[in-house]
């Protein structure tokens, strides 16, 4: 039947009575799908209204144009949706000769969803295709109109995840839009315009839309932290989370809401993660202690230098190549944030070691460039005592001459 459609593909483009009768129609239930259609990809791809809903394009009456032997379709419910789209979007031959590189997986990822196994059980609340793409102005997803865009996919959501009058008597949450706006992710997405942060969708698929495992949730942060993923996976805390049911990552930095880290939340003072779970003289408090203290020594090393250097170069000294090479201890310094997630001392020790050199030989550089200075100085101070010297010298010699009796001629 879809080849079949294809056939009159290229007789529909050139006119459907659908849209001409449509688009007069007063009632804009009915002629609002032929408006909006102007802007749809369907459209731009030379497919019209009767290529989803059946008919005949070319009938003047409302009646020939649906008729069932025609192939109409009519309006399709709710659950029906999903299959309505998938007839050209699972068929891989028919969307290859579109777009080749075009997934044809929506339908199949959508029933492995929790959208779709609700679906299928009558819950007729949930998302279906047109909840997320809309419907009759769909865009492609690249557009930055379309409702998928990553700039718009949060408000997609919100539509349903952000009401509570909407989610009622369902058991989740509804926070998880407001609390994604707050989050360090948003943040580079909304303000920085970073389409590389994730949005909604590129935590929880596109279309198979589930929360992530708490065993798995490493993986799904993985794809982008990819160091930090590798890391918690080989520490401690990976059997001692999975064990005792601790979602990865979420239990430290939270899912929607993750905020900036700070070097406060490591270590064994109040206000510190480590602490929620490890007591006064277990290896884990041991182990906080001691890397917030070796990344406290490092940031007060570096900063020491910082200022001399920076003195120094206030005082006219030339000091940017020390200054430059300084960088390899803030380098360390973001290096040893990142070990933590590691869990051993050893390999926190292993970066910041090096790193406290570096910045012990910056400070030395600053001490140098200030010594240098004062000898200068000291240098100019005698010079000068020697020219004034010199000065008087020359100013007394010129006394002596003027106070000569003149010489009679
Ligand atoms: C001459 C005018 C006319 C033409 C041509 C026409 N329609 Fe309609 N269409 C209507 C009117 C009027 C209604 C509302 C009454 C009804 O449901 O029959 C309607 C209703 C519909 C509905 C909603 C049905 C529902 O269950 O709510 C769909 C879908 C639809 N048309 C699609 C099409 C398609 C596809 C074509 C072309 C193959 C087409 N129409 C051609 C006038 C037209
Ligand atoms: C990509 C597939 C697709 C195309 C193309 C398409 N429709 Fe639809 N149409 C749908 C779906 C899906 C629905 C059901 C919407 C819903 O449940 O809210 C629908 C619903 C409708 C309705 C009922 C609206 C309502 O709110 O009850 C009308 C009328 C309609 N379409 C007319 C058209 C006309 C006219 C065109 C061509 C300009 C067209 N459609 C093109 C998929 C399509
Ligand atoms: C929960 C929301 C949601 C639902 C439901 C949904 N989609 Fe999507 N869809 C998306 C998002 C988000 C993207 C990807 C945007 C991106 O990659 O930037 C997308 C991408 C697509 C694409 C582009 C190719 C691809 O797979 O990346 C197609 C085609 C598509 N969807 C069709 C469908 C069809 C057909 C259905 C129903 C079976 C469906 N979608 C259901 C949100 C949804
Ligand atoms: C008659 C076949 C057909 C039907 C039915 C159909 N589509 Fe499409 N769809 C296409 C074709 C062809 C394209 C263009 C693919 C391309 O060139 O990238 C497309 C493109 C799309 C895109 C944009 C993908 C991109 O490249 O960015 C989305 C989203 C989409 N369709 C969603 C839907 C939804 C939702 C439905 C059901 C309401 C639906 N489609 C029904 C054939 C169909
Ligand atoms: C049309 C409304 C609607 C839209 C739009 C929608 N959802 Fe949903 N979603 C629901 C409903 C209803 C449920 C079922 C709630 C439940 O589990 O009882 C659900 C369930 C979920 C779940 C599973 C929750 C759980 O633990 O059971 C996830 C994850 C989810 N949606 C993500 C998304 C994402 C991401 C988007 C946007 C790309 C989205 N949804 C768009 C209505 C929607
Ligand atoms: C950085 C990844 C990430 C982003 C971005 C994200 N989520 Fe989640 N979301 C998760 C994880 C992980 C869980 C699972 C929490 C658990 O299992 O304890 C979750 C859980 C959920 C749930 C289940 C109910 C709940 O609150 O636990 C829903 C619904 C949901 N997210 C919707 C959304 C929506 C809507 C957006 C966009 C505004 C979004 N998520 C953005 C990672 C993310
Ligand atoms: C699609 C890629 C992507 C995914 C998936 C992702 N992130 Fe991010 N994350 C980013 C980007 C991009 C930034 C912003 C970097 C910047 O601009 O500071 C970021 C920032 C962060 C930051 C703040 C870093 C800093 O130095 O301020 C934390 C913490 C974080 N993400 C944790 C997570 C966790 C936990 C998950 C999984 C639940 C996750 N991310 C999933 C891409 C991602
Ligand atoms: C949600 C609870 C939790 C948090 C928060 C937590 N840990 Fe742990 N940690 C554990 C569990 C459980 C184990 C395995 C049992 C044990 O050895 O105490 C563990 C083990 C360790 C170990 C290995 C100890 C050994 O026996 O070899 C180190 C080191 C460690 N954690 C360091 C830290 C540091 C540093 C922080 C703060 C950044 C931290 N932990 C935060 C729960 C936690
Ligand atoms: C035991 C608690 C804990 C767990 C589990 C944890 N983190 Fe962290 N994470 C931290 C702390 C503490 C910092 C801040 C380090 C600092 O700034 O001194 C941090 C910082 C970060 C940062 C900021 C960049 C950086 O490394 O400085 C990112 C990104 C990040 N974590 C991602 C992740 C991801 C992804 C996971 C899961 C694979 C994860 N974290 C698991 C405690 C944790």
């Amino acid at each position: 039947m879809v080849l079949l459609m294809l056939c009159t593909l290229a007789s529909a483009q050139k006119k459907s009575f659908c849209i001409e009768c449509h688009v007069k129609l007063d009632d804009p239930r009915l002629s609002a799908p032929a408006k909006l259609f102007e802007n749809d990809i369907h459209r731009g791809r030379g497919l019209s209204c009767n290529d989803c809903h059946g008919g005949d394009p070319n009938a003047t009456t409302s009646e020939a144009a649906k008729d069932p032997g025609k192939g109409y379709l009519g309006k399709p419910r709710a659950l029906d949706i999903p299959a309505y789209c998938g007839k050209c979007h699972s068929d891989a031959n028919l969307m290859k000769r579109f777009n080749p590189s075009l997934r044809v997986d929506q339908e199949s990822e959508y029933y492995t969803s929790v959208h779709g196994k609700l679906l299928k059980t009558g819950e007729q609340r949930v998302a279906t295709c047109i909840s997320c793409h809309t419907v009759h102005g769909i865009r492609a997803i690249n557009d930055p109109l379309s409702s998928v865009y990553p700039l718009n996919v949060a408000d997609t959501c919100a539509k349903c995840h952000g009401s509570s009058d909407y989610m009622q008597g369902l058991k989740i949450p509804t926070d998880q839009v407001v609390k994604f706006k707050t989050s360090v992710h948003a943040k580079a997405l909304y303000q920085k315009q970073d389409l590389s942060a994730p949005t909604c969708n590129d935590c929880h698929g596109n279309h198979g839309a589930a929360p992530p495992g708490i065993a798995s949730v490493a993986n799904v942060c993985g794809q982008c932290h990819a160091r930090q993923a590798d890391l918690f996976q080989t520490s401690p805390h990976k059997a001692a989370f999975d064990q005792q049911g601790l979602a990865e990552c979420l239990t430290c930095h939270s899912n929607h809401d993750i905020a900036t880290p700070t070097d406060q939340m490591i270590g064994t003072e109040q206000g510190a993660l480590c602490i929620n779970c490890h007591q006064s003289g277990d290896k884990g408090f041991v182990a906080a202690g001691h890397m917030r203290s070796r990344i406290d020594q490092l940031i007060a090393s570096i900063d020491k230098s910082n200022e001399i250097l920076s003195l120094a170069e206030r005082k006219g000294m030339e000091v940017s190549k020390p200054k430059f090479e300084l960088k390899g201890a803030t380098d360390a310094l973001t290096h040893a944030r990142v070990l933590i997630h590691s869990s051993s001392i050893a390999e926190v020790d292993k970066i910041v070691g090096p790193g406290l050199e570096v910045a012990t030989k910056g400070h030395q550089a600053g001490l140098d460039a200030l010594s240098e200075l004062s000898f200068r100085r000291k240098g100019l101070a005698v010079s000068l005592v020697f020219i004034i010297f010199l000065a008087v010298l020359v100013f007394l010699k010129i006394r002596q001459i003027e106070s000569r009796p003149p010489i009679a001629k």
